[in-house]
């Protein structure tokens, strides 16, 4: 693969150019993505919420690693690979549970919950096995406002230089104390990158939303200038209410204990490269969390937070369903458009193009911190 030229994208955003359209059509350039921003950067590898007693785990996939988070009898939470140290075999089925220990489907080699092999079948034989040479590996993890964040080759450095002042900037809607009330699980057939970038811009209400969300949303703020691996920008709403359902004039859930002033009637749009995203609004929180599968498929799943008052209320499920509802439609209007958008992307005549500086500018700071993590890795130049 020859060295990107990533001049015209680390200009301003003013003057700046998008990325080569080969970064969402070219396999090789997928491949260096994987290895440099997802195996070796803070992926979230979803809520927390369900790992709070001993043995709770969360089998999950980050690039083509297979994981498992798990509560140990000490408390502490652990992420290990979830490869059986006698051949390889996947421990665990992808999904959330609870266990004992950890015990491998193939010839019953077994692990304790902090990844020590307590037991090995009719090894007896096997000269020099010392069973504390054949732990599960285990991988670096930390909670931070409620995500679980992995860094699969160690070499990301601390996660708190990689959040930067992201917990301090979302403080007001008290990530850690929402609740999980629902998740849903696709896939698109677009690149991850177009996935995110929709997501986080204003540009495409009118034309994309014009029925349903266009005139929900005020002009939003300038985004945020601040320090971390984050791009985050918030706006108020043009009206009072909620932006998480369709019907604007009522809004089912009270605002969040923590907001006041314009966060208690606006959303902030948050992405934390490479792969989370979320609105965190007034009323509740939408996240998206991808996983690139090929060039042009991304697996994406979405969770929906709430304050844990309104999850207990009586009427929540029917609340519930006009939040889901909307999400669904939503996603809907965007992924039609992100679908048409990768086959002009996958053209060879495609060429770079240039934000709407008002509009665009969290898809910029998310280019040009993508340009840098490639031209850092010696894959590019500026
Ligand atoms: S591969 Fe796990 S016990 Fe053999
Ligand atoms: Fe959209």
């Amino acid at each position: 693969m020859q060295s990107i030229d990533m001049a015209n994208v680390l200009r301003p955003t003013a003057q700046a150019y998008t990325l080569p359209p080969a970064c969402y059509a070219d396999p090789a350039i997928l491949a260096h993505e994987q290895a440099q921003l997802f195996v070796g950067g803070w992926v979230s590898a979803g809520r927390g919420d369900s790992l709070d007693k001993v043995g709770d785990y969360l089998a999950f996939s980050v690039s083509d690693t297979p994981l498992i988070a798990v509560r140990g009898d000490d408390s502490q939470l652990r992420v290990f690979a979830n490869t059986c140290r006698h051949r390889g075999m996947r421990l665990i089925e992808p999904g959330r549970g609870s266990c004992r220990h950890l015990v491998c489907p193939f010839h019953g080699w077994r692990y304790t919950l902090e990844g020590v092999l307590a037991a090995a079948p009719r090894m007896q034989g096997a000269e020099n096995f010392d069973p504390a040479d054949f732990g599960l590996v285990q991988v670096p993890c930390a909670q931070r406002s409620g995500f679980l964040f992995v860094n699969v080759d160690g070499n990301a450095g601390p996660i708190d230089d990689w959040l930067g002042d992201f917990d301090a900037l979302h403080q007001p809607w008290g990530l850690e104390s929402l609740v999980t009330a629902s998740t849903r699980e696709f896939s698109v057939a677009c690149n991850w990158k177009s996935f995110l970038e929709v997501f986080n811009e204003y540009y495409h209400l009118r034309k994309v939303h014009p029925g349903t969300f266009s005139a929900l949303y005020d002009e939003p703020d300038v985004p945020e200038d601040a320090r971390g691996a984050f791009v985050s920008q918030f706006g108020v709403h043009r009206h009072v209410g909620s932006v998480g359902v369709l019907e604007q004039s009522s809004s089912p859930l009270p605002v969040l204990p923590g907001l006041s002033g314009r966060l208690a009637n606006g959303t902030r749009y948050t992405w934390v490269y490479p792969g989370l995203a979320f609105a965190a609004s007034r009323d509740a929180v939408w996240i998206f969390e991808v996983t690139p599968h090929a060039v042009a498929e991304t697996g994406v799943r979405l969770t929906l937070l709430f304050d844990p008052h309104s999850v207990a209320s009586g009427d929540f499920e029917a609340i519930l369903g006009r939040y889901e509802h909307r999400m669904a439609v939503g996603m809907d209007e965007d992924i039609a458009i992100l679908e048409a958008q990768q086959l002009g992307l996958t053209s060879a005549l495609a060429r770079p193009g240039r934000f709407c500086p008002e509009l665009e500018p969290s898809i910029h700071a998310f280019h040009r911190w993508y340009a840098g993590r490639l031209v850092g890795a010696g894959l590019a130049h500026g």
